[in-house]
């Protein structure tokens, strides 16, 4: 049996995660697997209104153990400060699990519309590799002299050797496997003068191995604009915390809508259980309304349920996606152009997943 602990979180993690777990009973249920998924609630800022923290103090214990960790979204910033929401939660996971690999697809599906001129499906075709434990996400800093006009807030980045190869690494190997066999590397070493020319010596280093992979770099400021102009350059991109979170978003943003898109939280060891959760957040402004796409959380499922090693699964909830994406009469959320529930388009995948696209 692989156990499952379940998250949903807060805002639209209360109606995507629902929606999440109607599509894994449904494959679960049609190829036998053999998932048992355990709720769980904590890592949500209710829990912190009446705790005034985010988890239990025994957390690593209460799901340290299990197979894989299915996250709805976090964060109520209208009760609680987000840096604190998060750092008590999602960036806790991250690095106490030593999730080093945030992986995210970027892909232009059929039946939706990128904002971006003339795109068609195959036009956006990209996994976005994030460095997830370190780089300028760090607790390295703090404030002197504070309430003062002297006052002074620093904050470190942070690169070590062993967690810039260790990304790096997966990334080569990712694209080495890919067709196109292309890796672009997000850097920004002519302003940022120390961490990032070391990250540029690292994947130059990498790169030596990987004669096969054509691998190119871009500052992160044009890098930006390539994505808008010319996505379909882009095969496998890797990136430091900051810059790969600001990407990940761009990227699902040209394939139409960010709510698509998932984020695989991977401890490649499996020495720790591995995160799976959309990437958006938990959109206060529509949360409550049933409105939310639950898609970004299906497919973060899928990509579970590969790493668990149910590829056949895995297949058949991309297919129902993707079928009923491409289906116009097919329910579709508000941010698709539809105005289905988050509800009805969640039993649509289940429904094609069940059968069989
Ligand atoms: P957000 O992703 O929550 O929302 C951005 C915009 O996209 C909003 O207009 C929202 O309505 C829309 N949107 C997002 N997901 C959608 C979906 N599934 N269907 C339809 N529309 C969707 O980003 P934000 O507003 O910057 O952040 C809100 C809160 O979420 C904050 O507390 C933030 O810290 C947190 N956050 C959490 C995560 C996470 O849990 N991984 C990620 C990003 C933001
Ligand atoms: C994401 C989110 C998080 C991040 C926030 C909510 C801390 O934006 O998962 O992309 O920056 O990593
Ligand atoms: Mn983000």
């Amino acid at each position: 049996m692989q156990r499952i602990a379940v998250l949903a979180g807060d805002g639209i993690g209360q109606e995507t995660m629902p929606e999440g777990l109607r599509v894994m009973r449904a494959v679960a249920e049609r190829f036998g697997l053999p998932l048992r998924f355990e709720e769980f609630d904590f890592a949500n800022c209710r829990y912190y209104e009446q705790h005034g923290q985010m988890m239990p103090s025994d957390w690593k214990d209460q799901i340290g153990g299990h197979d894989a960790i299915f996250y709805g979204a976090v964060g109520w910033p209208a009760t609680v400060p987000d840096h604190v929401s998060l750092w008590g939660s999602l960036l806790q996971f991250r690095r106490e699990f030593d999730q080093y690999v945030n992986l995210r697809p970027a892909r232009l599906m059929p039946g939706v519309r990128s904002p971006l001129a003339g795109r068609q499906p195959g036009d956006i075709d990209m996994w976005i590799v994030r460095e997830n434990t370190e780089g300028e996400y760090s607790s390295v800093g703090g404030r002197m002299y504070p309430g003062t006009e002297r006052e002074i807030v620093l904050q470190e980045t942070v690169m070590s050797r062993v967690g810039v190869d260790r990304v790096l690494r997966f990334a080569f190997e990712l694209a080495a496997s890919r067709p196109r066999a292309r890796l672009t590397s997000a850097t920004k070493s002519n302003g940022i003068a120390i961490t990032m020319p070391y990250w540029d010596e690292r994947v130059e280093a990498m790169a030596a191995q990987y004669p096969g992979v054509g691998v190119d770099k871009f500052h992160i400021d044009i890098l930006c604009a390539h994505f808008v102009q010319r996505p379909q350059h882009f095969d496998v991109v890797v990136a430091s915390n900051l810059f790969g979170d600001i990407l990940s978003d761009l990227g699902p943003a040209c394939t139409g809508t960010i709510a698509i898109a998932p984020s695989a939280n991977l401890n490649p060891t499996r020495e720790w259980p591995s995160l799976f959760e959309p990437v958006h957040g938990s959109a206060p402004d529509i949360a409550g309304k049933g409105i939310a796409n639950p898609i970004g959380q299906i497919w973060a499922g899928a990509m579970m349920l590969d790493f668990l090693g149910h590829r056949a699964a895995h297949d058949a909830v991309m297919a129902a996606i993707e079928t009923v994406l491409a289906d116009p009469a097919a329910p579709k959320t508000r941010d698709l152009g539809g105005s289905a529930s988050c509800t009805q388009l969640g039993q649509a995948i289940a429904e094609a997943a069940k059968i069989g696209a």
